[in-house]
């Protein structure tokens, strides 16, 4: 059963807490500013695998690394110029760069799915501290079952897998709301792995260059495990919806006018006043929301594409996608 800890109350005490957790090899919740993270000691196997068993995630699906600093970052992997700008620009924040790991790094090939090379990101605020007491890498990926919707809250975290670990760390509701952006240099040119909550807008004007988009909801997409299904929520998910359909629930933007939605089993908005980074910052809470409703199908209205919007369609997109 997971002990809760509430890292405002005394957050020295929750530092050395989640440090003694980390070097006895378990895997625990942590908050970071884009999602709660599922996090292990990135150089210890048993500790890493932990996190596949608890999550039931494919093992070649690869964990993002998380790091103290820049500097921690280049003991493990190397950086072109580009990338180290980025680093510069954005870090500690919500991008994560995909860059070529180097040999001498104790990074687990559990945790890179035995890639030559690495996802690397340093996470703000209590993710951040914490690594650097623990003073080593932590893997982690979100902090949620295999193909469901990530937890932005530690009563998500707890409400699924509260009974498989032993700690979930608390600092509120995630500020960015959907996982990182991860970008990746090759060949003097950059790819979108994944969009974001770091816009693509943003790491064009800093890298000068427009981002290579890979195909999104396509399951032989780059970055592995970026599955077309996923982020899924019990009920089915209906996207650009004008008209709710009996037995739905709606989910709308920017107080958006939808026919029918007197008729809906909930109706939540994601940004009465069209807020898209607020909007991200509810979206998996009001996902989640929806589907405990009881509405067998949640109909969502169009969102635009322009800054995390982009970020904000992958994941209803995944969400929406055919299941297996
Ligand atoms: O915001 C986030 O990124 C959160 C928080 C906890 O930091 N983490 C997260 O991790 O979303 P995860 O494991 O759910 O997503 C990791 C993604 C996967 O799609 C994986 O395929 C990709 O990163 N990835 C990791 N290492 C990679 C690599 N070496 N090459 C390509 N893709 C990689
Ligand atoms: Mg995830």
């Amino acid at each position: 059963m997971a002990r809760t800890i509430d890292i405002t109350a005394d957050r020295q005490a929750a530092l050395e807490a989640a440090s003694a957790a980390l070097a006895d090899g378990f895997a625990i919740a942590i908050p970071t500013e884009t999602v709660y993270g599922l996090a292990a000691d990135a150089t210890n196997p048993l500790a890493i695998a932990r996190i596949y068993e608890t999550k039931g995630r494919p093992r070649f699906n690869p964990l993002i690394c998380h790091m103290a600093d820049l500097s921690m970052a280049e003991e493990h992997a190397e950086f072109d110029p580009v990338s180290r700008a980025l680093a510069a620009a954005f870090w500690p924040g919500p991008l994560t760069l995909v860059l070529p790991l180097k040999r001498e790094s104790p990074i687990h090939s559990l945790a890179t799915a035995g890639l030559d090379s690495v996802g690397i990101r340093v996470p703000k605020g209590f993710a951040g501290a914490l690594i650097g007491a623990f003073g080593r890498p932590l893997a982690a990926p979100s902090a949620n079952t295999s193909g469901g919707i990530s937890a932005t809250s530690a009563a998500h975290v707890e409400a699924d897998l509260g009974a498989k670990i032993p700690m979930i760390l608390d600092a509120g509701p995630s500020a960015v709301g959907v996982e990182s952006t991860i970008v990746k240099a090759e060949g003097g040119q950059l790819r979108l792995l994944r969009p974001g909550g770091l816009a693509a807008r943003e790491i064009e004007r800093v890298a000068g260059q427009p981002l290579l988009r890979a195909k999104t909801a396509s399951a032989t997409i780059e970055a592995p495990g970026m599955l077309a299904s996923h982020y899924a929520p019990g009920a089915s998910v209906r996207l650009n919806a004008t008209a709710v359909e009996p037995g739905e629930a709606l989910i709308a933007f920017g107080s958006a006018v939808v026919s029918g939605a007197d008729s809906a089993k909930i109706v939540l908005d994601l940004s009465p006043r069209g807020d898209l980074a607020e909007a991200a910052a509810n979206l998996f809470d009001y996902m989640k929301r929806a589907d405990a409703s009881g509405a067998q199908s949640i109909a969502f209205s169009p969102i635009p594409e322009d800054g995390l919007g982009e970020a904000i369609n992958d994941r209803l997109q995944r969400a929406a996608a055919p299941r297996d």
